[in-house]
């Protein structure tokens, strides 16, 4: 199967919009297709309003954004994609025939997904061409935050299809659950059903409104589904003989049972109850409004989940290590082109890093600084497993200066140097240049002092690290020292 560059969306709605912003921002190319050409402005909007939360998402280091192009000609899109994903609506026989058709043009190593809810893989893959290459990749809304992807394999799907997926998937910062049955609706659909089922008896037989079942959720057991399931939870609520306790006390319940199973008659009169009742959940704000509250929430609750490495909050942070691991081996092979010397590190300037007055925002200044100094970090061997041994550098000391504009989407280089090194500290100076006319941007320098973890006390650098570090040191002392360096705030630039 190919490695992704470019993914092809075949249906560009709420779920295909979600697909692009997400691929777009881990650096992959989409080719969108849909039959309605007003989608193209809908699809970019989309991207558009994903963007803040994405941004917020993780400060490792990104590739450049991929580029986002339009047609209305699925047949067009499938000639040049590594990677189908469809998401056009939930009909089967529109589905079978769709895929069909696209299958006949999109070469037999390309993989095929579809996004459907609830169909049966087996169903989908009947009349393509190449069955194998097919699965069912079902995303959750909103596709570019929502990490969960569940793979389902059809009767004529091979293993190495839905390992290339998984792959893929877990590239553009996914985990992927492998659904090893196919059933209707998969996992997760099957289990928000029945609780969608019960929600509407309840409402049906006045017993609750919609907000009121709501609460019922979001106060209680909402808070521990994000980063435990029911049955875990159940196994802790059973108390110190956990799941076999539960089932004791609570089995017979399991049997009168407690809730209804099949769903209600959608009456007129229900589908008002449900309307109205979460038209004054929503209080007069619009959907819009209610996403971006959704997606900012989203976000905060995956940083918060990374710090216990459980949940969604794992998979950020796997995919963070993955980007740093990128960055720190085209690092590395920058620097042995360059034996002895430190290379320039280069990266473009990303649609949110701008500020109110068009240019890159200070913050994001210091962001690059760091990701220039991990760069030099990684090329002496200061890295993931050296902080695991128990020490790191940690800056004391910072000093920025401001010289030329860098707009949106502008390339740049930054050039560090170290200036000094002693047995316990290390100052570097960073310079940041325009892309386009080389024009010195900013300058940061800073002070960093090597520190013992576990005592958190100043400590002397390794000695491998002390060596490489005064190499580079020695390498660039015949350079005139830069004219910020060792500034002071507000003296004469001179
Ligand atoms: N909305 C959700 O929450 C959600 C979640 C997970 C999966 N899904 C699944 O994703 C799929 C798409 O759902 P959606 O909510 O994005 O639907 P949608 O109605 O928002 O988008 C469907 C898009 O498909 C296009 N389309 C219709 N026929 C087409 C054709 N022949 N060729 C190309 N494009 C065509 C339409 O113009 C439309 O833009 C469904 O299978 C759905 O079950 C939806």
């Amino acid at each position: 199967m190919r490695d992704v560059k470019t993914l092809g969306l075949l249906g560009t709605g709420v779920i295909g919009g979600g697909w692009a912003a997400r691929a777009l921002h881990f650096g992959i190319n989409v080719v969108a297709a849909d039959v309605n050409p007003a989608m193209e402005q809908w699809i970019r909007d989309a991207v558009a309003n994903a963007e803040p939360a994405l941004a917020r998402l993780t400060l490792a280091p990104l590739p450049p954004k991929g580029a986002l192009s339009f047609t209305t000609d699925l047949h067009a899109m499938a000639r040049q994609v590594d990677f189908i994903q469809e998401n056009i609506p939930e009909k089967l026989e529109l589905k079978q025939r769709i895929l069909a058709d696209v299958s006949r043009t999109a070469p037999a190593d390309v993989i095929i997904a579809s996004s459907t809810s609830g169909l049966m893989p087996s169903d989908l893959q009947q009349s393509m061409v190449a069955p194998e290459r097919f699965l069912v990749a079902h995303p959750f809304n909103p596709v570019y935050l929502l990490p969960l992807v569940e793979l389902v394999g059809g009767k004529q799907t091979t293993r190495d299809t839905i390992e290339a997926a998984r792959r893929f998937f877990t590239y553009i910062g996914m985990h992927a659950l492998h659904v090893r049955r196919e059933v209707p609706g998969h996992l997760t659909d099957r289990l928000q059903e029945a609780l969608w089922r019960e929600i509407l008896h309840m409402v049906n037989d006045g017993v609750a409104t919609t907000g009121e079942l709501d609460d019922s959720i979001i106060y209680g057991p909402g808070l521990r589904w994000a980063a435990m399931g029911t049955n875990l939870i159940y196994h802790l609520a059973g108390g110190e003989t956990g799941m076999r306790h539960m089932l004791h006390q609570f089995g017979p319940a399991l049997k009168w049972p407690w809730t209804k199973l099949e769903a209600p008659e959608l009456t007129e009169s229900l589908i008002d109850k449900m309307v109205e009742g979460t038209q004054e959940q929503a209080a007069g704000r619009s959907i819009r409004e209610l996403e971006r509250l959704r997606d900012d929430y989203l976000v905060a609750i995956q940083q918060v989940l990374r710090q216990f490495n459980i949940g969604a909050g794992s998979t950020l942070r796997a995919l963070e290590q993955r980007l740093y691991a990128s960055q720190s081996a085209s690092a590395q092979a920058q620097a042995s082109k360059a034996a002895g010397t430190l290379p320039p590190l280069s990266g473009c300037v990303r649609p949110e890093w701008i500020d109110y007055n068009g240019h890159m925002t200070d913050s994001r200044y210091q962001q690059v600084f760091g990701d220039a100094l991990d760069a030099l970090y990684r090329q002496v061997g200061v890295d993931e497993a050296y902080r695991a041994g128990g020490s790191m550098f940690y800056t004391v000391e910072n000093h920025n200066t401001f010289h030329a504009e860098l707009k949106v989407n502008e390339p740049f280089f930054i050039r560090t140097r170290i200036l000094s090194v002693d047995a316990k500290r290390l100052r570097v100076f960073h310079a940041l240049h325009r892309g386009r006319d080389q024009a010195l941007a900013a300058t940061g320098e800073q002070m960093h002092v090597h520190v013992d973890l576990p005592n958190g006390k100043a400590s002397p650098i390794k000695g491998p690290i002390h060596r490489q570090l005064e190499h580079l040191c020695r390498a660039q002392a015949g350079e005139p020292l830069p004219p910020q360096a060792g500034r002071a705030i507000g003296q004469a630039r001179g």
